[in-house]
């Protein structure tokens, strides 16, 4: 009996601990100098083979995106949380659509990696700057020091709009530059984007 309970009150806990606060839905826009960029503000989900969809640049269109964070506070002063962003793949005439997390999509032969929604046990988690709604990722791994340290936060927004060829399928989409917030992206066509999120 002692051990049922014991077990119960801590299936509530995980409970408590698991519970996903999902954010009101908003729009993720762009803004860069670039006049490759000019008149296109807005993102899209966009078609790379079944179910799985990168961010397309666009000047009209847009889609709804939620931020799924559990309780908790951010490592950062004046962002949010991070945690998964979240586009819902409408499922044929089900009502229910498919809630798909971000991740990367990273080819070794390239530091540009492509967020794609898939249905995925992979995420890369993001947050978000109050105020200004601008999209970041948190990252505590310094390897340029010897020994790599993983003590301080970092906040990066290596965020660009490149021609990315995703088997096949060539669109002007959001990638991310990996490394810290000096890394350049080795693929020319990319430009240097701000990321930020309006609520709808
Ligand atoms: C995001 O949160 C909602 C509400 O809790 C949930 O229905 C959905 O499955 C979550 N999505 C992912 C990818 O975890
Ligand atoms: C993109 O890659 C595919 C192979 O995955 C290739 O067939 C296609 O020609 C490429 N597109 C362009 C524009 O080079």
């Amino acid at each position: 009996m002692k051990f049922a309970a014991a077990l119960s009150a801590l299936a509530l806990v995980h409970a408590a601990v698991a519970q996903t606060i999902q954010s009101k839905p908003f729009e993720l826009m762009i803004q860069s100098s670039n006049k490759a960029i000019h008149g296109k503000k807005l993102l899209a989900s966009c078609h790379e083979g079944a179910a799985i969809e990168s961010l397309c640049v666009t000047g009209g269109d847009s889609s709804r995106y939620f931020l799924n964070t559990t309780k908790g506070s951010s490592p950062v002063k004046g962002y949010t949380t991070s945690g998964l962003l979240v586009w819902n793949l409408p499922v044929g005439n089900e009502p229910q659509a498919d809630s798909e997390p971000m991740s990367f999509y990273v080819d070794p032969g390239t530091n540009v990696a492509l967020p794609l929604f898939e249905p995925s046990y992979e995420s890369q988690y993001v947050a978000f700057e109050e105020g200004t709604g601008a999209m970041v990722i948190f990252s505590y791994l310094d390897d340029t020091v010897t020994p790599p340290t993983d003590t301080k936060v970092k906040v990066l927004k290596n965020w660009y709009a490149c021609e990315y060829n995703y088997s096949g399928y060539v669109y002007h989409t959001l990638n991310f530059v990996l490394g810290d917030a000096t890394a350049k992206p080795q693929n020319p066509s990319c430009v240097k984007v701000q990321v930020h999120r309006k609520f709808v």
